[in-house]
Protein backbone atom coordinates (compact mmCIF):
# COMPACT_ATOMS: atom_id res chain seq x y z
CA UNK A 1 0.00 0.00 0.00
CA UNK A 2 0.93 3.48 -1.07
CA UNK A 3 0.61 6.55 1.74
CA UNK A 4 1.06 9.92 1.13
CA UNK A 5 0.55 12.34 3.43
CA UNK A 6 -0.55 16.24 3.02
CA UNK A 7 0.87 18.35 5.74
CA UNK A 8 1.43 21.77 6.32
CA UNK A 9 0.20 23.28 9.82
CA UNK A 10 -0.86 26.46 8.24
CA UNK A 11 -4.64 25.88 8.01
CA UNK A 12 -6.27 26.83 4.72
CA UNK A 13 -3.09 26.00 2.59
CA UNK A 14 -5.01 23.36 0.27
CA UNK A 15 -4.38 20.29 2.04
CA UNK A 16 -8.25 19.25 1.50
CA UNK A 17 -8.02 20.28 -2.00
CA UNK A 18 -4.87 18.32 -2.90
CA UNK A 19 -6.56 15.38 -0.91
CA UNK A 20 -9.50 14.93 -2.29
CA UNK A 21 -8.73 15.87 -5.74
CA UNK A 22 -6.04 13.08 -5.54
CA UNK A 23 -8.11 10.65 -4.02
CA UNK A 24 -11.01 11.14 -6.95
CA UNK A 25 -8.02 10.80 -9.60
CA UNK A 26 -6.61 7.22 -8.25
CA UNK A 27 -9.98 6.03 -7.80
CA UNK A 28 -11.11 6.95 -11.38
CA UNK A 29 -7.53 5.08 -12.24
CA UNK A 30 -9.16 1.93 -10.94
CA UNK A 31 -7.02 2.20 -8.22
CA UNK A 32 -8.39 0.96 -4.35
CA UNK A 33 -8.66 4.54 -2.55
CA UNK A 34 -8.90 5.36 0.75
CA UNK A 35 -8.96 8.56 2.29
CA UNK A 36 -8.15 9.28 5.88
CA UNK A 37 -9.74 12.88 7.07
CA UNK A 38 -7.86 13.63 10.39
CA UNK A 39 -8.88 16.89 10.16
CA UNK A 40 -11.58 17.58 13.29
CA UNK A 41 -13.55 20.08 10.61
CA UNK A 42 -14.09 17.04 8.45
CA UNK A 43 -14.03 18.71 5.36
CA UNK A 44 -12.39 15.69 2.93
CA UNK A 45 -15.37 13.27 5.07
CA UNK A 46 -18.14 16.30 3.83
CA UNK A 47 -16.70 16.06 0.65
CA UNK A 48 -17.11 12.27 0.76
CA UNK A 49 -20.04 11.99 2.19
CA UNK A 50 -21.14 13.84 -1.48
CA UNK A 51 -19.62 11.89 -3.61
CA UNK A 52 -22.10 10.53 -6.33
CA UNK A 53 -22.40 6.55 -5.36
CA UNK A 54 -22.36 5.98 -9.25
CA UNK A 55 -18.93 7.50 -9.37
CA UNK A 56 -15.52 5.64 -8.67
CA UNK A 57 -15.59 4.90 -5.04
CA UNK A 58 -12.82 6.92 -2.18
CA UNK A 59 -13.42 4.76 0.95
CA UNK A 60 -13.37 7.76 3.36
CA UNK A 61 -12.32 7.79 6.84
CA UNK A 62 -13.00 9.79 9.44
CA UNK A 63 -10.32 9.56 11.21
CA UNK A 64 -10.29 12.42 13.65
CA UNK A 65 -13.15 10.62 15.95
CA UNK A 66 -10.53 8.83 17.43
CA UNK A 67 -7.40 10.12 18.49
CA UNK A 68 -5.07 8.55 20.89
CA UNK A 69 -1.10 8.49 20.85
CA UNK A 70 -1.34 5.09 18.69
CA UNK A 71 -3.96 6.98 16.42
CA UNK A 72 -2.25 6.62 12.92
CA UNK A 73 -1.31 3.26 13.45
CA UNK A 74 -4.97 2.15 14.78
CA UNK A 75 -6.50 4.13 11.40
CA UNK A 76 -3.88 2.69 8.99
CA UNK A 77 -5.99 -1.25 10.28
CA UNK A 78 -8.84 0.57 9.44
CA UNK A 79 -9.49 0.89 5.37
CA UNK A 80 -10.56 -2.03 3.48
CA UNK A 81 -9.20 -4.74 2.32
CA UNK A 82 -7.35 -4.41 -1.27
CA UNK A 83 -6.50 -0.41 -0.46
CA UNK A 84 -3.60 0.20 -2.45
CA UNK A 85 -3.55 3.80 -2.36
CA UNK A 86 -3.86 5.66 0.98
CA UNK A 87 -4.07 9.59 1.48
CA UNK A 88 -4.02 11.47 4.20
CA UNK A 89 -5.33 14.84 4.93
CA UNK A 90 -3.80 15.94 7.97
CA UNK A 91 -5.17 18.99 10.14
CA UNK A 92 -3.88 21.99 10.85
CA UNK A 93 -1.31 22.32 13.85
CA UNK A 94 0.49 19.30 13.49
CA UNK A 95 4.12 19.99 15.06
CA UNK A 96 6.30 18.25 17.64
CA UNK A 97 5.32 15.07 18.98
CA UNK A 98 1.48 14.46 16.54
CA UNK A 99 4.01 15.61 13.40
CA UNK A 100 5.95 12.24 14.52
CA UNK A 101 3.41 9.83 14.62
CA UNK A 102 2.08 11.48 11.14
CA UNK A 103 5.51 10.48 10.22
CA UNK A 104 4.64 7.18 10.86
CA UNK A 105 4.16 4.61 7.92
CA UNK A 106 4.23 6.93 4.72
CA UNK A 107 5.63 7.00 1.65
CA UNK A 108 5.25 10.90 0.85
CA UNK A 109 4.37 14.09 1.92
CA UNK A 110 3.00 17.01 0.03
CA UNK A 111 3.15 20.33 1.38
CA UNK A 112 0.54 22.76 -0.50
CA UNK A 113 1.85 26.42 -0.30
CA UNK A 114 0.05 29.87 -1.19
CA UNK A 115 1.72 32.71 -2.72
CA UNK A 116 1.71 34.73 0.25
CA UNK A 117 4.86 35.77 2.61
CA UNK A 118 3.22 34.55 5.85
CA UNK A 119 2.20 31.27 4.47
CA UNK A 120 5.65 30.87 2.70
CA UNK A 121 7.55 31.93 5.92
CA UNK A 122 5.43 29.44 8.23
CA UNK A 123 6.19 26.56 5.50
CA UNK A 124 10.09 27.58 5.81
CA UNK A 125 10.01 27.21 9.59
CA UNK A 126 7.91 23.89 9.13
CA UNK A 127 9.84 22.17 6.55
CA UNK A 128 12.63 22.92 8.70
CA UNK A 129 11.31 20.99 12.05
CA UNK A 130 10.31 18.15 9.05
CA UNK A 131 13.68 17.45 7.77
CA UNK A 132 15.62 18.08 11.07
CA UNK A 133 13.30 16.60 13.54
CA UNK A 134 11.29 14.75 11.24
CA UNK A 135 14.19 12.71 9.67
CA UNK A 136 11.94 12.21 6.48
CA UNK A 137 15.04 11.71 4.49
CA UNK A 138 16.94 9.20 6.93
CA UNK A 139 13.24 7.65 6.85
CA UNK A 140 13.07 7.50 3.12
CA UNK A 141 9.85 9.20 2.88
CA UNK A 142 10.32 11.77 -0.11
CA UNK A 143 9.02 15.32 -0.19
CA UNK A 144 7.66 18.11 -2.19
CA UNK A 145 5.82 21.00 -2.36
CA UNK A 146 3.35 22.27 -4.61
CA UNK A 147 2.25 26.43 -4.59
CA UNK A 148 -1.90 26.62 -4.78
CA UNK A 149 -4.28 29.20 -5.24
CA UNK A 150 -1.52 30.73 -7.74
CA UNK A 151 -2.64 33.66 -9.56
CA UNK A 152 -0.22 33.18 -12.44
CA UNK A 153 1.29 37.18 -13.30
CA UNK A 154 0.86 38.23 -9.56
CA UNK A 155 4.47 39.89 -7.67
CA UNK A 156 3.07 37.33 -4.86
CA UNK A 157 3.20 33.98 -7.32
CA UNK A 158 6.92 35.21 -8.56
CA UNK A 159 8.05 35.41 -5.46
CA UNK A 160 7.40 32.31 -4.01
CA UNK A 161 8.57 30.67 -7.04
CA UNK A 162 11.85 32.60 -6.56
CA UNK A 163 11.89 31.65 -3.25
CA UNK A 164 11.22 27.50 -4.00
CA UNK A 165 13.70 27.32 -6.29
CA UNK A 166 16.89 28.14 -3.89
CA UNK A 167 14.97 25.31 -1.87
CA UNK A 168 16.38 22.10 -1.75
CA UNK A 169 13.36 19.88 -2.21
CA UNK A 170 11.30 19.67 -5.23
CA UNK A 171 9.00 22.17 -5.91
CA UNK A 172 5.96 19.92 -8.18
CA UNK A 173 3.25 21.98 -9.73
CA UNK A 174 1.58 24.92 -9.43
CA UNK A 175 -2.73 24.84 -9.00
CA UNK A 176 -4.39 27.33 -9.99
CA UNK A 177 -6.78 29.78 -8.00
CA UNK A 178 -10.22 28.84 -9.45
CA UNK A 179 -13.74 28.43 -8.32
CA UNK A 180 -14.21 25.22 -10.01
CA UNK A 181 -12.28 23.89 -6.84
CA UNK A 182 -14.87 25.16 -4.61
CA UNK A 183 -17.30 23.77 -6.87
CA UNK A 184 -15.82 20.36 -6.93
CA UNK A 185 -15.40 20.08 -3.52
CA UNK A 186 -19.16 20.83 -3.17
CA UNK A 187 -20.17 17.49 -5.35
CA UNK A 188 -17.31 15.21 -4.09
CA UNK A 189 -15.10 15.24 -7.01
CA UNK A 190 -11.81 16.28 -8.78
CA UNK A 191 -11.21 18.96 -10.81
CA UNK A 192 -10.07 15.81 -13.47
CA UNK A 193 -13.92 14.59 -13.29
CA UNK A 194 -15.01 17.90 -14.62
CA UNK A 195 -14.71 17.67 -18.63
CA UNK A 196 -14.49 20.47 -21.45
CA UNK A 197 -11.52 22.64 -22.33
CA UNK A 198 -11.45 25.08 -19.49
CA UNK A 199 -9.69 22.34 -17.35
CA UNK A 200 -7.03 21.57 -19.92
CA UNK A 201 -4.23 22.94 -18.54
CA UNK A 202 -5.09 22.58 -14.74
CA UNK A 203 -5.16 18.89 -15.28
CA UNK A 204 -1.57 19.27 -17.20
CA UNK A 205 -0.47 21.00 -13.99
CA UNK A 206 -2.02 18.13 -11.88
CA UNK A 207 -0.34 15.40 -14.31
CA UNK A 208 2.97 16.63 -12.97
CA UNK A 209 1.93 15.56 -9.47
CA UNK A 210 0.70 12.15 -10.23
CA UNK A 211 4.18 11.81 -11.87
CA UNK A 212 6.15 13.09 -9.20
CA UNK A 213 4.44 10.50 -6.88
CA UNK A 214 4.84 7.89 -9.08
CA UNK A 215 8.56 8.45 -9.55
CA UNK A 216 10.22 6.62 -6.56
CA UNK A 217 13.38 8.61 -6.65
CA UNK A 218 14.41 10.03 -4.26
CA UNK A 219 15.19 13.79 -5.12
CA UNK A 220 15.75 16.30 -2.41
CA UNK A 221 19.12 16.87 -1.42
CA UNK A 222 21.37 17.48 2.09
CA UNK A 223 19.37 19.37 5.22
CA UNK A 224 22.27 21.41 5.56
CA UNK A 225 21.94 22.61 1.82
CA UNK A 226 18.42 23.47 2.54
CA UNK A 227 19.11 25.46 6.10
CA UNK A 228 21.58 27.31 4.46
CA UNK A 229 20.32 28.88 1.24
CA UNK A 230 16.10 28.04 2.20
CA UNK A 231 13.71 30.72 3.90
CA UNK A 232 17.14 33.22 4.58
CA UNK A 233 17.04 34.25 1.17
CA UNK A 234 13.14 35.04 1.18
CA UNK A 235 13.18 38.47 2.34
CA UNK A 236 15.82 39.16 -0.63
CA UNK A 237 12.69 38.62 -3.08
CA UNK A 238 10.08 40.02 -1.51
N1 LIG B 1 -6.78 26.19 -5.99
C1 LIG B 1 -7.84 26.71 -5.35
N2 LIG B 1 -8.65 27.62 -5.97
C2 LIG B 1 -9.69 28.16 -5.29
N3 LIG B 1 -10.01 27.89 -4.04
C3 LIG B 1 -9.24 27.01 -3.37
C4 LIG B 1 -8.13 26.37 -3.98
N4 LIG B 1 -7.55 25.55 -3.07
C5 LIG B 1 -8.28 25.67 -1.94
N5 LIG B 1 -9.29 26.54 -2.11
C6 LIG B 1 -10.28 26.94 -1.10
O1 LIG B 1 -9.58 27.50 0.00
C7 LIG B 1 -10.14 27.03 1.23
C8 LIG B 1 -9.04 26.30 2.02
O2 LIG B 1 -8.59 25.18 1.27
P1 LIG B 1 -8.43 23.75 1.94
O3 LIG B 1 -8.07 22.80 0.87
O4 LIG B 1 -9.66 23.42 2.73
O5 LIG B 1 -7.19 24.00 2.91
P2 LIG B 1 -6.71 23.21 4.22
O6 LIG B 1 -7.26 21.81 4.13
O7 LIG B 1 -5.22 23.28 4.18
O8 LIG B 1 -7.27 23.96 5.40
C9 LIG B 1 -11.31 26.15 0.86
O9 LIG B 1 -12.48 26.92 0.91
C10 LIG B 1 -11.02 25.73 -0.57
O10 LIG B 1 -12.19 25.46 -1.31
MG1 LIG C 1 -8.46 20.72 5.46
Amino acid sequence: MNRILVLNPKGGSGKTTIATNLASYYACQGVGTALLDYDPQGSSARWASQRHEDLPPVHCVNACAKTNTAMTRSWYLRVPPGTEQMIIDAPAGVTGAKLQEFLRNVDAILIPVMPSSIDVHAMAKFIQELLLQGKVKQRGIKVGIVANRVKAKTNAYRALMQFLSTLKLPFITSIRDSQYYVAAADMGIGVHEISGKMLENDKEQWHKLYEWLQDSEQNYESDSDFLQTGHLSYHQHT
